[in-house]
């Protein structure tokens, strides 16, 4: 039997919260995971303390090689993600945390579930209010419809900037789409060059 989500994720600190998503049997997905997926940053400046990450990127789910590796983006869709990290000065262990909206694989990469993601949003919340990123690029169809609580489809949200608990969002294709649709690649582009703009607005604000 799967035991429920555990209390008060909204008062947990950094480990306390890996833990429980560690040992999350909050909704069947937990049966079939190898891993589960919480994200991958900076090491922590001390122990317990959140990673430093002005950048959170959000995906969508873990795929295969995420959940044998229990890591984020390690994949095909992963490498196209560093690249385009690189290109805009940032790469994953620096300064930037990269989660997704689901934690643990939906079995052979299905669409995730509504419960599925209202299970599991709570550790993404949690995830961003211990790391108070100054911006949050969100990427993919679920990504920007569960933070933005919205139907739109990315190609009426792109191009402006929208907030999560009071942090500003950015919204792009995920890089799983992108490596099959090239004309995309350039909107993302600019997607990555806006928000990369919103942060030194801020920086020099
Ligand atoms: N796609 C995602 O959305 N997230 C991953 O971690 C890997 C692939």
């Amino acid at each position: 039997a799967r035991a429920p989500r555990p209390a008060g994720i909204g008062a947990m600190d950094w480990p306390a919260l890996q833990a429980a998503v560690a040992g999350c049997q909050a909704c069947r997905l937990c049966e079939r995971r190898k891993n589960t997926v919480f994200g991958v940053g900076q090491a922590p400046a001390a122990p317990g303390q959140p990673p430093r990450a002005d950048w959170l990127i959000v995906g969508e789910a873990p795929g295969e090689n995420e959940d044998l590796q229990g890591e984020p983006f390690v994949g095909q869709a992963g490498k196209l993600l560093d690249n385009m990290l690189k290109a805009i000065g940032l790469d994953r262990h620096h300064n930037v945390f990269i989660a997704n909206v689901l934690k643990c694989r939906p079995p052979g990469n299905r669409n995730p579930e509504p419960e599925e993601v209202a299970q599991c949003e709570p550790y993404l919340r949690r995830q961003v209010e211990l790391l108070q990123p100054r911006i949050i690029l969100a990427m993919g169809r679920f990504a920007v419809q569960s933070l933005l609580q919205t139907t739109e489809p990315i190609g009426r949200l792109r191009g402006r900037s929208h907030t999560y608990h009071g942090v500003p969002v950015i919204v792009t294709y995920h890089p799983a789409y992108l490596l099959r649709s090239l004309p995309d690649k350039a909107k993302a582009w600019a997607d990555l060059c806006l928000a990369l703009e919103l942060m030194q607005q801020q920086a020099g604000s």
